[in-house]
Protein backbone atom coordinates (compact mmCIF):
# COMPACT_ATOMS: atom_id res chain seq x y z
CA UNK A 1 0.00 0.00 0.00
CA UNK A 2 1.44 3.59 -0.47
CA UNK A 3 -0.18 6.60 0.50
CA UNK A 4 0.71 9.76 -0.13
CA UNK A 5 0.85 12.92 2.01
CA UNK A 6 1.21 16.64 0.83
CA UNK A 7 0.99 20.39 2.17
CA UNK A 8 2.18 23.26 2.99
CA UNK A 9 3.92 23.83 6.94
CA UNK A 10 1.85 23.34 9.40
CA UNK A 11 -1.30 21.55 7.88
CA UNK A 12 -0.53 18.21 10.21
CA UNK A 13 0.95 16.20 7.71
CA UNK A 14 3.32 14.37 9.80
CA UNK A 15 1.16 14.38 12.36
CA UNK A 16 -1.51 12.45 10.83
CA UNK A 17 0.81 10.70 8.75
CA UNK A 18 2.15 8.93 12.25
CA UNK A 19 -1.30 8.32 13.47
CA UNK A 20 -2.47 6.48 10.41
CA UNK A 21 1.33 4.54 9.90
CA UNK A 22 0.60 3.13 13.59
CA UNK A 23 -3.33 2.30 12.89
CA UNK A 24 -2.16 0.79 9.63
CA UNK A 25 1.15 -1.17 10.88
CA UNK A 26 2.67 0.40 7.75
CA UNK A 27 5.99 2.55 7.63
CA UNK A 28 6.06 6.01 7.86
CA UNK A 29 8.46 8.14 6.11
CA UNK A 30 9.34 11.85 6.82
CA UNK A 31 10.89 13.27 3.23
CA UNK A 32 10.75 16.63 4.77
CA UNK A 33 13.86 15.08 7.21
CA UNK A 34 15.68 13.83 4.16
CA UNK A 35 15.55 17.43 2.62
CA UNK A 36 16.93 18.91 6.04
CA UNK A 37 19.16 16.67 6.54
CA UNK A 38 21.22 17.09 3.03
CA UNK A 39 21.11 21.26 4.37
CA UNK A 40 22.42 19.99 7.51
CA UNK A 41 25.04 18.64 6.40
CA UNK A 42 25.57 21.65 3.78
CA UNK A 43 25.94 23.93 6.97
CA UNK A 44 27.87 21.52 9.35
CA UNK A 45 30.30 21.67 5.97
CA UNK A 46 29.98 25.53 5.66
CA UNK A 47 28.96 25.17 2.49
CA UNK A 48 28.03 28.28 0.17
CA UNK A 49 23.85 27.24 -1.15
CA UNK A 50 24.46 28.65 -4.18
CA UNK A 51 27.24 26.36 -5.18
CA UNK A 52 24.64 23.86 -5.94
CA UNK A 53 27.32 21.51 -7.21
CA UNK A 54 29.12 21.46 -3.93
CA UNK A 55 25.38 20.61 -2.34
CA UNK A 56 24.46 17.70 -4.79
CA UNK A 57 28.00 16.45 -4.28
CA UNK A 58 27.45 15.93 -0.48
CA UNK A 59 24.20 14.81 -0.65
CA UNK A 60 25.67 12.08 -3.20
CA UNK A 61 28.02 11.14 -0.37
CA UNK A 62 24.98 11.23 2.59
CA UNK A 63 23.57 8.12 3.72
CA UNK A 64 20.44 9.04 5.56
CA UNK A 65 18.82 6.42 7.95
CA UNK A 66 15.66 6.40 9.86
CA UNK A 67 15.30 4.17 12.80
CA UNK A 68 12.14 4.94 14.31
CA UNK A 69 11.59 8.43 14.98
CA UNK A 70 15.10 9.27 14.89
CA UNK A 71 16.82 10.11 11.89
CA UNK A 72 20.73 9.68 11.31
CA UNK A 73 23.01 11.61 9.13
CA UNK A 74 26.03 9.06 8.04
CA UNK A 75 25.30 7.70 11.28
CA UNK A 76 25.09 10.77 13.60
CA UNK A 77 21.78 11.06 15.43
CA UNK A 78 20.90 14.51 13.79
CA UNK A 79 16.87 14.50 14.97
CA UNK A 80 16.95 17.04 16.75
CA UNK A 81 19.57 19.32 14.83
CA UNK A 82 17.56 18.91 11.35
CA UNK A 83 14.60 21.18 13.24
CA UNK A 84 17.34 23.96 13.80
CA UNK A 85 15.37 27.36 12.71
CA UNK A 86 18.40 27.65 10.69
CA UNK A 87 18.07 24.37 8.57
CA UNK A 88 14.16 25.26 8.55
CA UNK A 89 15.53 28.65 6.75
CA UNK A 90 18.23 27.12 4.60
CA UNK A 91 16.27 24.04 3.54
CA UNK A 92 14.25 25.71 0.45
CA UNK A 93 17.56 26.75 -0.72
CA UNK A 94 18.56 23.01 -0.75
CA UNK A 95 15.02 21.63 -2.38
CA UNK A 96 15.41 23.56 -5.75
CA UNK A 97 18.65 22.01 -6.50
CA UNK A 98 17.38 19.40 -9.01
CA UNK A 99 20.36 17.26 -7.90
CA UNK A 100 19.88 16.65 -4.55
CA UNK A 101 15.65 16.30 -5.64
CA UNK A 102 16.16 13.26 -8.08
CA UNK A 103 18.76 11.72 -5.37
CA UNK A 104 16.26 11.85 -2.58
CA UNK A 105 12.89 10.94 -4.47
CA UNK A 106 14.67 7.92 -6.25
CA UNK A 107 15.81 6.60 -2.21
CA UNK A 108 11.70 7.55 -1.61
CA UNK A 109 10.55 5.48 -4.55
CA UNK A 110 13.40 2.46 -3.37
CA UNK A 111 11.59 2.31 0.23
CA UNK A 112 8.30 2.40 -1.33
CA UNK A 113 9.08 -0.07 -3.58
CA UNK A 114 10.27 -2.34 -0.30
CA UNK A 115 7.23 -1.78 1.92
CA UNK A 116 4.12 -0.30 2.28
CA UNK A 117 4.33 2.92 3.30
CA UNK A 118 2.77 6.25 3.89
CA UNK A 119 4.63 9.39 2.89
CA UNK A 120 4.57 13.25 3.62
CA UNK A 121 6.14 16.02 1.52
CA UNK A 122 5.23 18.56 -1.13
CA UNK A 123 5.92 16.10 -4.11
CA UNK A 124 4.46 12.76 -2.89
CA UNK A 125 0.83 12.61 -4.95
CA UNK A 126 3.19 14.79 -8.05
CA UNK A 127 6.67 12.96 -8.03
CA UNK A 128 7.76 10.44 -6.05
CA UNK A 129 4.27 8.05 -5.54
CA UNK A 130 2.59 8.87 -8.83
CA UNK A 131 0.46 5.55 -8.59
CA UNK A 132 -0.23 5.86 -4.92
CA UNK A 133 -3.41 3.97 -3.69
CA UNK A 134 -4.27 7.02 -1.71
CA UNK A 135 -3.46 10.89 -2.10
CA UNK A 136 -4.07 13.52 0.44
CA UNK A 137 -3.69 17.33 0.30
CA UNK A 138 -3.91 18.47 4.02
CA UNK A 139 -4.33 22.48 4.26
CA UNK A 140 -5.36 24.88 6.74
CA UNK A 141 -5.19 28.85 6.95
CA UNK A 142 -1.48 30.32 7.11
CA UNK A 143 -3.17 32.10 10.10
CA UNK A 144 -3.93 28.91 11.79
CA UNK A 145 -0.86 26.98 11.05
CA UNK A 146 1.27 29.77 12.25
CA UNK A 147 -0.86 29.59 15.26
CA UNK A 148 -0.01 25.82 15.64
CA UNK A 149 3.86 25.99 15.37
CA UNK A 150 3.61 28.92 17.88
CA UNK A 151 1.55 26.88 20.28
CA UNK A 152 4.19 23.61 19.33
CA UNK A 153 7.44 25.89 20.25
CA UNK A 154 5.66 27.34 23.78
CA UNK A 155 5.11 23.73 24.26
CA UNK A 156 8.40 22.74 24.38
CA UNK A 157 10.41 25.61 25.31
CA UNK A 158 11.35 26.95 22.33
CA UNK A 159 9.90 30.04 21.27
CA UNK A 160 12.26 32.46 22.63
CA UNK A 161 11.76 35.98 21.31
CA UNK A 162 9.72 34.60 17.89
CA UNK A 163 6.25 35.99 17.83
CA UNK A 164 3.57 34.84 15.56
CA UNK A 165 3.88 37.00 13.24
CA UNK A 166 7.10 36.49 12.71
CA UNK A 167 6.07 32.53 12.50
CA UNK A 168 3.80 33.46 10.16
CA UNK A 169 5.73 35.25 7.96
CA UNK A 170 8.31 32.50 7.62
CA UNK A 171 5.76 29.71 7.21
CA UNK A 172 4.22 32.37 4.09
CA UNK A 173 7.60 32.72 2.34
CA UNK A 174 8.38 29.14 2.80
CA UNK A 175 4.95 28.43 1.03
CA UNK A 176 5.71 30.66 -1.75
CA UNK A 177 8.97 29.21 -2.60
CA UNK A 178 7.79 25.51 -2.54
CA UNK A 179 5.05 26.37 -4.41
CA UNK A 180 7.22 28.08 -6.64
CA UNK A 181 10.29 26.06 -7.78
CA UNK A 182 10.72 24.34 -10.69
CA UNK A 183 11.31 20.92 -9.76
CA UNK A 184 8.89 19.09 -7.56
CA UNK A 185 6.96 21.89 -6.83
CA UNK A 186 3.90 21.88 -3.64
CA UNK A 187 0.86 21.05 -5.84
CA UNK A 188 -2.76 19.46 -5.21
CA UNK A 189 -2.90 16.65 -7.78
CA UNK A 190 -6.11 16.35 -9.51
CA UNK A 191 -6.61 13.06 -8.24
CA UNK A 192 -5.82 13.94 -4.33
CA UNK A 193 -8.89 14.16 -1.73
CA UNK A 194 -8.20 17.79 -0.23
CA UNK A 195 -8.91 18.05 3.47
CA UNK A 196 -8.65 21.83 4.93
CA UNK A 197 -8.08 20.95 8.26
CA UNK A 198 -8.64 24.87 9.68
CA UNK A 199 -10.80 24.38 12.80
CA UNK A 200 -10.32 20.43 12.63
CA UNK A 201 -8.26 18.94 15.85
CA UNK A 202 -6.08 16.14 14.86
CA UNK A 203 -8.44 12.85 16.02
CA UNK A 204 -10.96 14.79 13.29
CA UNK A 205 -8.43 14.33 10.46
CA UNK A 206 -7.14 11.40 11.60
CA UNK A 207 -10.83 9.62 11.53
CA UNK A 208 -11.21 11.47 8.36
CA UNK A 209 -8.52 10.30 6.25
CA UNK A 210 -8.98 6.56 8.12
CA UNK A 211 -12.46 7.24 6.34
CA UNK A 212 -11.36 7.61 3.07
CA UNK A 213 -9.54 4.59 3.06
CA UNK A 214 -12.31 2.45 4.38
CA UNK A 215 -10.69 1.97 7.74
CA UNK A 216 -12.02 2.35 11.26
CA UNK A 217 -10.11 4.14 14.20
CA UNK A 218 -9.18 1.84 16.48
O1 LIG B 1 7.40 19.99 8.83
P1 LIG B 1 7.51 21.22 7.95
O2 LIG B 1 6.26 21.49 7.24
O3 LIG B 1 8.11 22.39 8.62
O4 LIG B 1 8.54 20.93 6.80
P2 LIG B 1 9.18 19.60 6.30
O5 LIG B 1 8.14 18.65 5.81
O6 LIG B 1 10.12 19.11 7.35
O7 LIG B 1 9.97 20.11 5.02
C1 LIG B 1 10.98 21.10 5.12
C2 LIG B 1 11.23 21.66 3.73
O8 LIG B 1 11.76 20.61 2.91
C3 LIG B 1 9.99 22.14 2.98
O9 LIG B 1 9.67 23.49 3.26
C4 LIG B 1 10.41 21.96 1.52
O10 LIG B 1 11.17 23.05 1.06
C5 LIG B 1 11.32 20.75 1.58
N1 LIG B 1 10.65 19.51 1.14
C6 LIG B 1 10.54 19.28 -0.21
O11 LIG B 1 10.95 20.13 -1.01
N2 LIG B 1 9.98 18.14 -0.69
C7 LIG B 1 9.51 17.21 0.15
N3 LIG B 1 8.99 16.07 -0.33
C8 LIG B 1 9.58 17.43 1.54
C9 LIG B 1 10.14 18.61 2.01
O1 LIG C 1 4.00 18.12 9.14
P1 LIG C 1 3.35 19.48 9.07
O2 LIG C 1 4.32 20.60 8.97
O3 LIG C 1 2.30 19.55 8.00
O4 LIG C 1 2.54 19.68 10.43
P2 LIG C 1 2.71 18.96 11.86
O5 LIG C 1 4.12 19.10 12.31
O6 LIG C 1 2.12 17.58 11.82
O7 LIG C 1 1.74 19.83 12.77
C1 LIG C 1 2.12 21.12 13.23
C2 LIG C 1 1.50 21.36 14.60
O8 LIG C 1 0.09 21.52 14.46
C3 LIG C 1 1.71 20.21 15.59
O9 LIG C 1 2.01 20.78 16.86
C4 LIG C 1 0.36 19.52 15.63
O10 LIG C 1 0.12 18.93 16.89
C5 LIG C 1 -0.60 20.66 15.37
N1 LIG C 1 -1.87 20.28 14.70
C6 LIG C 1 -3.07 20.72 15.19
O11 LIG C 1 -3.08 21.41 16.21
N2 LIG C 1 -4.25 20.42 14.57
C7 LIG C 1 -4.27 19.68 13.45
N3 LIG C 1 -5.43 19.38 12.86
C8 LIG C 1 -3.04 19.24 12.92
C9 LIG C 1 -1.83 19.56 13.56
Amino acid sequence: MQIAIDGPAGAGKSTIAKMVAAQLNIVYLDTGAMYRAITYAALSHRLDFDDTAAVAALAETAVIRFEGRQVFLNDEDVTAAIRDPEVSRFTSKVAVIPEVRALLVAQQQKIAGDTDVIMDGRDIGSVVLPEADYKFYLDATVEERARRRFDELKEKGQLGDKTLAAIEADIAQRDYNDAHRDVGPLVCCDDAVRVDTTGLDIPDVCAAILKAIGEDCR
